[in-house]
């Protein structure tokens, strides 16, 4: 009860007063996470030619993370935890290029996915792989 209250309080909170860094890095990690596990079940279907139908929901679903990942990375919100690199806020420019072309090829997955059309979807993930193998070479720790 106790619990439900103090989380009820946190809801009456107005939004985006106190930027906090440990918060902000709590969640764009939970993000990420979210965004590596649509990932890794895409990559298991596929490997293992399972669970088709769910392949457009796992795209649709990183898609949409997609749109809020941009948004995650606000300024002061480097902490101790975070593995994110400096780079990331000390180059803009091609901290946001990366980003675009991870957002683009999310959509362009999930329109692969939904399309059930295979010969695009290898593709198609194959592209989204490298958009964050591209990001994270460059802006992010081991
Ligand atoms: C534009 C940059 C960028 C792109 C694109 C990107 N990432 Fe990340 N990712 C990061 C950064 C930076 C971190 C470190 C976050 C932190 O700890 O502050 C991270 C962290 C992660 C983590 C670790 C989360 C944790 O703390 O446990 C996973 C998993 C991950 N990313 C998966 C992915 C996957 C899968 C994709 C592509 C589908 C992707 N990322 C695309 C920048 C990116």
């Amino acid at each position: 009860m106790k619990k439900q209250i103090v989380l009820l309080a946190a809801l009456l909170l107005p939004v985006g007063v106190v930027a906090d860094g440990k918060v902000e890095t709590e969640y764009r990690q939970a993000v990420m996470k979210s965004i590596g596990g649509h990932m890794v079940s895409m990559g298991t279907i596929l490997k293992n030619r399972v669970h088709f139908e769910d392949l457009a929901l796992h795209a649709r679903g990183l898609a949409a993370l997609a749109e809020v990942a941009p948004n995650v990375f606000p300024d002061g919100s480097q902490t101790e935890k975070s593995k994110s690199l400096d780079s990331v806020w000390e180059d803009p420019e091609g901290f946001k290029a990366a980003m675009d072309k991870f957002v683009s090829a999310a959509q362009d997955m999930s329109a692969a996915a939904e399309s059930g059309d295979m010969s695009r979807v290898g593709p198609a993930i194959q592209a989204l792989g490298g958009s964050c193998k591209g990001c994270h070479d460059d802006y992010k720790a081991e």
